[in-house]
C-alpha cells in the first residue's frame, strides 16, 4: 500500500483562542482536495476547540502521560486527548526529552498508552549536533528508535536532528535521505511505516525534502504558526 504524505504542524507552547482562525485561513489558502493528510498539534488548552474548528485537519496532542488517569498533577492522558477530539499525539519530542528528562523507555510507554486509547503516536527521534560531528548519529538514532517504539500497531516516526530544530539549519537532503533509509530498514513494518522529517522545514526548502523517497511528510514547528507558511508547505507536498 502506498504511504500517505502527512504534513504536521507542532505549535509547541504557542497559541491562544484567537489562534483558531488559523483553520479557516488554511481552508482559504489551500486548494480543496489536496492529496496529503494535514495535522496540527496545538497546546493542550486548545485541543478541543481546534478539533471543532479543524475543517478536516487532524488534531494531535503534544505529549501524554503513560497512565490512563490518576494522581499526576498537570499531566494529560491519551484518553483525555482522544476525548477532546485528538486523533494523534506526539511523544518523545526532543524538547520533552531535554526539558523533562524523558527517556526512550518512557516514550515507548507513552506510545503504547496512546495506542491503547485509540490515538496514533508520532514518535520523535534525533541526534544531537555532537553525535553527528562524531559520526555516531545513526547509532544514536537507532538506539532511540529501538527503545522508543512499541514494535507493532499504528505509529509514525518523526526524525528530527536536534541541532536543526528552531535554528534555521536543516540537514542536507543527502543526510536526510540516508537517515530515513536507515530508519525504514530498522523499524518494524518499515516498508509501510510513515517517516516524517522535522527541523527548520520552511516553504522554501519543503519541496526538495518532501520529494525524497523515504520522506513521508514533515513535522513543522515555527513555520506552522503562520497559516500562509504552513499552507505553502502543504502545497509543496
Ligand atoms: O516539532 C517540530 C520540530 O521541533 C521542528 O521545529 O520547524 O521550528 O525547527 P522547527
Amino acid at each position: 500500500m502506498a504511504r500517505r504524505m502527512l504534513i504536521a504542524g507542532n505549535w509547541k507552547m504557542n497559541g491562544l483562542r484567537q489562534s483558531l482562525g488559523f483553520f479557516e485561513e488554511i481552508r482559504t489558502l489551500v486548494e480543496p482536495g489536496y492529496a496529503v493528510d494535514v495535522l496540527v498539534a496545538p497546546p493542550a488548552t486548545l485541543v478541543q476547540a481546534a478539533a471543532q474548528a479543524s475543517n478536516g485537519i487532524f488534531i494531535a496532542g503534544q505529549d501524554c502521560h503513560v497512565a490512563e488517569s490518576g494522581a499526576h498533577t498537570g499531566d494529560i492522558s491519551a484518553a483525555m486527548l482522544k476525548d477532546a477530539g485528538a486523533t494523534h499525539v506526539i511523544v518523545g519530542h526532543s524538547e520533552r526529552r531535554s526539558d523533562h528528562g524523558e527517556r526512550s523507555e518512557t516514550v515507548r510507554q507513552k506510545a503504547e498508552a496512546a495506542q491503547s486509547a485509540g490515538l496514533v503516536p508520532i514518535i520523535c527521534v534525533g541526534e544531537q549536533e555532537e553525535d553527528r560531528r562524531a559520526g555516531r548519529h545513526t547509532d544514536v538514532v537507532g538506539e532511540q528508535l529501538d527503545a522508543s517504539n512499541p514494535g507493532n500497531g499504528d505509529f509514525i516516526i518523526a526524525y528530527e536532528p536536534v541541532w536543526a530544530i528552531g535554528t534555521g539549519l536543516t540537514a542536507s537532503v543527502r543526510d536526510i535521505a540516508a537517515m530515513h533509509e536507515f530508519i525504514r530498514g530498522r523499524v518494524a513494518g518499515g516498508a509501510s511505516r510513515q517517516i516524517l522529517y522535522g527541523g527548520s522545514v520552511k516553504p522554501d526548502n519543503a519541496a526538495e525534502i518532501l520529494d525524497l523517497d523515504d520522506v513521508d511528510g514533515a513535522l513543522v514547528g515555527g513555520a506552522s504558526l503562520k497559516a500562509s507558511d504552513f499552507a505553502a508547505i502543504i502545497s509543496a507536498a
